[in-house]
């Protein structure tokens, strides 16, 4: 089929190369002139194992372009995805300006049937906008579909995520919009859900609520773990077995952070809010995330009794493991906070370094952070290596020589990465997080 997509951030850009993968024609329009650029001049705009090359093989084949035209998309595609960003206002509620103006500028060249599909994040009702403000602003009576297919790929394995989902929501008012999208998802081998379109828009924010909030829980529980020498890892095991909780997302640590969890988060307690439905249990969801950071650096302040001019080094920048994004990374908050705290900071990532030192509010929250080549760099005379980000090579590291290099050999781990006995049995002192 012919598809198109508006928006070629990280989920227009992995469903576009997906939607090609499995055969279809596919158009990605961006209105960032640098950014289809970049990507006709065959580089990447954003770090996702596997995206080059996927991308670069459907190019090749003639399956996928790029184009700065909206125009384009209405007239070579029926199926119209809508993938720009929803960023979060100052007040806490998303940004719909860009679906207002890309539902407008659809409007202006639609010219015969077409389903709009929103996939961006989107606060339930929005759908119902969408229609209207197409409907206003389209020149003849055209007819035309919206419908909701929310995207739950995560960055790192988003193209995995997206080739085989473990379901396809599919929110529709009519049958030919339903038949369409079951047609395009056929491939995916996945189970449908097919609501109406305010469910499907809430399944996603509720999804990502739900996740975030089952983070929190185990956070609240390593907590008390560690108040009574119990272990999180275990607890969570044995939680997780009962098929009703699931064994996902109870990985307790320093927090969740990213593009979208808490983004969602606020977006979902905005929109109760607005309805006039108080959402307390996600705002302690945030609460506990926030508390988190803190006690972590509070755990290694307590280890060195002083922080004001104690060296620690930073494993890790990004927001999590095989990503370059550093939004709303609680790496970077531990960083911040340690700077404030007068520590001196020596960070290391295998991938976010270029970003923090690009992106100028994070530079400047930074300011004074040695930026290092490498983890052994970021561990020579530090008093403390604490780990926030789990990067599969820290595990390969040479602890030796690591300890031989410290001013202290002294480990706090965020993500309870590390085994600690090994780290014991090697002299190291050992803390991560609600491990006794
Ligand atoms: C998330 C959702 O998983 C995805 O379905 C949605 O489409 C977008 O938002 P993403 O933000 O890419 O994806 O990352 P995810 O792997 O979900 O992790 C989010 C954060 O939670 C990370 O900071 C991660 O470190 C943290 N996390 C995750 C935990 O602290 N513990 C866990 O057990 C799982």
């Amino acid at each position: 089929m012919q598809l198109s997509i508006i928006g070629t951030g990280h989920v227009g850009l992995v469903t576009g190369a997906c939607f090609a993968e499995y055969g279809n024609q596919v158009v990605c329009v961006d209105n960032d002139v640098r950014k289809i650029e970049t990507l006709r001049g065959r580089k990447m705009p954003i770090y996702e194992p596997g995206l080059e090359e996927l991308v670069l093989k459907h190019v090749d084949a003639g399956k996928l372009r790029f184009s700065t035209e909206i125009r384009d998309a209405v007239r070579d595609a029926e199926v119209i995805f809508i993938c720009v960003g929803t960023p979060q206002l100052p007040s806490g509620a998303p940004d719909l300006s860009y679906i207002e103006a890309v539902s407008r500028e659809i409007a202006r060249h639609l010219e015969e049937y077409r389903i709009i599909v929103e996939k961006s994040t989107v606060p339930v009702q929005t759908g119902q906008r969408v229609k209207m403000t197409i409907s206003k602003y389209v020149k003849k009576d055209v007819p035309f579909d919206v419908a909701s297919n929310p995207e739950f790929l995560r960055e790192g394995s988003a193209i995995s995520d997206t080739l085989h989902p473990e379901r396809v929501v599919i929110g529709v008012e009519s049958k030919r919009a339903e038949d369409l999208l079951r047609r395009i998802y056929e491939p995916f081998n996945s189970t449908f859900v097919v609501t109406d379109i305010h469910s499907a828009e809430l399944i996603k924010h509720a999804s990502n609520a739900f996740l975030a909030l089952k983070i929190s829980f185990i956070n609240s529980v390593a907590n008390v773990c560690e108040a009574t020498g119990a272990d999180v890892e275990e607890v969570a095991r044995g939680m997780g077995l009962d098929t009703r909780i699931g064994k996902g997302f109870l990985r307790a640590g320093i927090g969740y952070g990213g593009y979208c969890f808490p983004k969602d988060v606020e977006a979902l307690i905005r929109i109760a809010h607005d309805l006039r439905y108080d959402f307390g249990i996600l705002r302690e969801v945030q609460n506990v995330n926030v508390d988190q950071r803190i006690r972590f650096v509070n755990r290694i302040e307590k280890e060195l009794w002083v922080l004001k001019d104690k060296t620690i080094g930073l494993l890790g920048l990004s927001f999590k493991p095989n990503t370059d994004d550093i939004r709303e990374s609680p790496a970077i908050e531990v960083g911040r906070e340690l700077l404030r705290r007068g520590a001196k900071v020596k960070a290391y990532d295998p991938q976010a370094i270029p970003h923090v030192q690009r992106d100028a509010k994070i530079s400047e929250q930074l300011k004074g952070v040695v930026f290092c080549k490498d983890a052994y760099e970021a561990a020579a005379d530090a008093d403390c290596l604490a780990l926030v980000t789990e990067w599969d090579e820290f595990r390969k590291l040479d602890f030796e020589r690591i300890k031989s290099t410290m001013s202290h050999p002294t480990i706090l781990d965020g993500r309870n990465f590390f085994d600690p006995a090994a780290l014991k049995r090697l002299g190291f002192t050992y803390h991560s997080v609600g491990r006794a």
